[in-house]
């Protein structure tokens, strides 16, 4: 497949939001670590390449290069920031370390409003910049397109090649320009096509899956989430009654969640669902542990043994589907690659060797909007398509301590109420994730003439793009005076409701 975009990654914290803006315009891009061999730059087959930012300075001996072979490709080539000193350093331009670190909001005078890069912007834009090294001396076959008061070069262009390097970042949203700058990018330089799109991602992971699978069975874990879910209609649709969706009842869902399946795939009779009731099972596995990590161990392989039982049934079972998404495989490969992994994520670790199915993730390459997007072409209801996430172990994770199953029926009714709260004050769709959190804490309070010793439990609502950052949502006063009324009113057990007001960094969005 061409057209498609390369972007080597040099561990820039806005790397993935390079992606989502090319994504966002309809061309497909992956990121790959910087240190991608000249091989696997080849077999890409990239139309265009884009080089992120770093935390490196180019002046220091280790810093990051890229394969020299990105050089001879004769493809359009745009740098970002560190991007563009290793552009210049390529051209024998000189990169100095500034005295100053500038970061924040600068002008930017377009000199050469007619070069295409730079096509519908006005003679000042604002942009956003943040780098410590500068360059010094311009490449002799560089021009310049664009200044700002501290950097002479801020924007430059190779005078006979389609090679482009920009010191500010186009992809940040305080660059207002810089979606036009990277669609001029894509489409008037490299002459890419918009056409990564809901139904031709469909019709090309279709044939993937056929492919893969020929004609053998695939076990899928249906949670009733959206990816789980869009993953099932789409394996279906390729696979048909190869496709055996098993949803496990681990006891720690939501309120009345299995039947909410069951009425979701009342439709589609000839998917055949199979129901497991492992409530008890994972709740006696869980007795007496308070270690998040552990709980998730626990859950993590409490499901395997559950695919495992239903995968001996079928000895024609050879795969296992999994609903991982992009960013998941992002955050498990460190920029300087796999050998440098910092955090590995429980969907991208592979399965452990004792279960022979081999792994199938047909959303591997989606963000979660993506996903959604997916969903609705797939003929999803609104209702599933925009329904909040939700965490593989569940409620476990949002009772802080140790689980039994009076705690879950607690935290069950307190989050019941407030997620139908915010559906009626038509809130739900306004906040990203909303969820309650049952605290390992009594206080005191009074109902009636009796003084109580209740369990206290807290609300959070946030706003985010992809879960990677977030801001806690300022839900109106009344709203939250009315959810923490019905809870102290209608929940037995609990005596005091609070809201959380903590942000991501520095905090998670789940408690644990
Ligand atoms: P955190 O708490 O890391 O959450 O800020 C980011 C997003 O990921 C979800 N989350 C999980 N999802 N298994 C999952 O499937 C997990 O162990 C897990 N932990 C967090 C969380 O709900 C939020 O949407």
């Amino acid at each position: 497949m061409h057209n498609k975009v390369l972007i080597l990654d040099f561990g820039s914290q806005y790397t993935q939001l390079i992606a989502r803006t090319i994504r966002s315009q309809n061309v497909y891009c992956e990121i790959h670590p910087y240190l991608m061999d000249a091989e696997s730059i080849n077999d890409f087959a990239a139309s265009a390449i884009i080089l992120s930012g770093s935390p490196f300075s180019i002046t220091n001996k280790n810093a990051p290069h890229p394969n020299q072979a990105i050089w001879n490709l004769g493809i359009p080539i745009l740098g970002i920031c560190y991007g563009m000193q290793l552009i210049s350093a390529n051209w024998g331009g000189e990169v100095h370390a500034a005295l100053k670190r500038e970061y924040g909001f600068a002008e930017l005078y377009v000199s050469d409003s007619k070069d295409v890069l730079f096509d519908g912007l006005k003679q000042t834009e604002q942009v956003w910049m943040s780098h410590g090294d500068a360059l010094s001396k311009l490449p002799e076959c560089f021009d310049i397109l664009a200044k700002t008061d501290n950097s002479p070069h801020a924007a430059i262009k190779h005078k006979t090649q389609p090679i482009y390097a920009l010191q500010f970042h186009p992809e940040v949203v305080h660059t207002p320009c810089g979606k036009k700058i990277i669609a001029n990018f894509l489409f008037r330089i490299a002459g890419l096509k918009a056409d990564w799109t809901p139904g031709s991602f469909i019709s090309e992971s279709i044939k993937l899956i056929r492919d893969k699978v020929g004609e053998k069975k695939v076990i899928l874990g249906l949670s009733g989430g959206v990816d789980s879910t869009v993953a099932a209609m789409l394996l279906y649709k390729a696979i048909g009654n190869q496709l055996i969706p098993i949803f496990v009842d681990t006891g720690l869902m939501r309120y009345n969640e299995a039947n909410r399946v069951k009425e979701l795939f009342a439709s589609y009779p000839d998917l055949n669902i199979r129901y497991v009731d492992a409530g008890t099972s994972f709740l006696s596995k869980l007795k007496d542990v308070s270690d998040p990590e552990q709980k998730r161990k626990i859950i993590g392989s409490e499901f395997i043994n559950v695919f495992d039982k239903v995968a001996k049934e079928y000895s024609d079972a050879e795969f296992l589907a999994q609903g991982t998404l992009y960013p998941d495989v992002i955050e498990s490969v460190s920029f300087a690659g796999p050998s440098a992994t910092i955090k590995s994520h429980h969907n991208v670790g592979g399965l452990p060797d004792k279960m022979k199915l081999k792994l199938v993730e047909p959303l591997r390459e989606l963000f979660k909007d993506e996903v959604r997007e997916v969903g609705a072409s797939l003929g999803l209801p609104d209702s599933l398509v925009q329904r909040h996430p939700f965490p593989g172990p569940g409620l476990a994770v949002r009772i802080i301590g140790a689980v039994d199953i009076h705690k879950v029926q607690l935290l069950q009714q307190v989050d019941d109420i407030f997620i139908s709260e915010l559906y009626s004050s038509d809130l739900y769709n306004k906040t990203w994730q909303a969820f309650a959190v049952l605290l390992p804490v009594h206080s005191v309070g009074v109902m009636g003439d009796e003084r109580t010793y209740d369990q206290v439990c807290a609300l959070r609502a946030v706003n985010s793009i992809d879960g990677m950052t977030a801001d806690w949502t300022e839900l109106p006063h009344s709203f939250l005076k009315r959810v923490s009324n019905r809870i102290s009113n209608e929940v037995k057990g609990i005596s005091r409701v609070v809201f959380d007001i903590s942000s991501k960094p520095p905090s998670t969005i789940e408690w644990e």
